[in-house]
């Protein structure tokens, strides 16, 4: 894929409230109070090969994201709100809730949704930032992020953005690019690797692309007031040469009953977690 510009936003001051901490990951403010954005980078999908290109030649990836989206999140509910949503490839897995909204920062994504969804009443696209979503505290039932995660400097303070503005038990369903993989752990075991894969701070392998230790995303949403029930390991068979000569719907049957298992050690590039808002 090729690398997207970035747009620089600044910070946003949090609202006064006496006693409340400012803006970090490591202290976001309470879970009913606005969030302060920090000083941030977004970067720019000025067009639209990420559809036409990227998703082109990865039906195995749009496979597996499927399947873990399936297995974690609840089938039905009254709104959802997907974060990040691109030009909306994932937005039929939504069928049982009775709102969606798809938000995405890139004007080329949104504007493809919206074609693609004019005619259908239950899903509303928004242009918006994640680090200040423009939505009411508790407003929705579940909230997705997929292939998001990996352009946030600040993902602690996008976490506390969804713990607000989901309802008490509310559930997120979370991918993130996974630093401690398999392969990664091979390349530094054999020297071919300077940067371990086990120590928890992030891995910026392109300009605002970061890789994530699952233990550091599991600290950062606790903080937020996420409590991680569930973790599948995926896109386990993302090697060119398995992905490129076997087809992928056999791939991805292989894949589908090792997610949930290997979720303990998440052996693979990309990992979902389900986490819930304390109801
Ligand atoms: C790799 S694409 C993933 C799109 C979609 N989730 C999918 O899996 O097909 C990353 C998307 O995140 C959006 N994005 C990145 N940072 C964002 C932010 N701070 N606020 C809103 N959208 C953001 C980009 O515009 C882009 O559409």
């Amino acid at each position: 894929m090729t690398t997207p510009e970035r747009t620089t936003v600044p910070a946003t001051p949090a609202p006064a409230a006496p006693g409340v901490p400012g803006p970090s990951d490591d202290v976001p403010g309470p879970s009913d109070t606005p969030s302060a954005a920090p000083d941030h980078e977004i970067p720019r999908y000025d067009d639209l090969r990420y559809r036409d290109v990227f998703w082109a030649a990865r039906d195995y990836e749009d496979r597996c994201d499927r399947l873990a989206i399936r297995a974690l999140l609840p089938p039905t509910g009254e709104r959802l709100v997907e974060v990040g949503a691109g030009y909306g490839r994932l937005a039929d897995e939504y069928r049982g809730y009775r709102e969606v909204v798809l938000l995405d920062a890139s004007e080329a994504h949104v504007a493809a949704a919206r074609e693609q969804f004019r005619d259908d009443s239950r899903i509303r696209v928004e242009q918006g930032d994640a680090y200040a979503l423009p939505f009411d505290d508790g407003s929705f039932d579940a909230v997705v992020c997929v292939r998001v995660v990996h352009h946030l400097e600040h993902p602690g303070a996008v976490f506390a953005e969804f713990a607000r503005v989901l309802r008490p038990g509310g559930v997120l369903v979370l991918e993130f690019a996974n630093k401690r993989n398999l392969k990664a752990i091979l390349k530094h075991a054999l020297g071919r690797q300077e940067w371990s894969p086990f120590t928890t701070e992030p891995h910026e392998y392109l300009p605002l692309h970061f890789d994530r230790h699952p233990l550091e995303v599991r600290r950062l949403l606790r903080r937020a007031g996420l409590r991680v029930e569930e973790v599948r390991a995926v896109s386990l068979f993302r090697l060119p040469m398995l992905r490129d000569r076997l087809p992928a719907g056999w791939l991805a049957a292989v894949e589908g009953p090792l997610q949930g298992p290997l979720g303990s050690v998440t052996p693979g590039p990309s990992v979902y977690v389900q986490a819930r808002k304390a109801g």
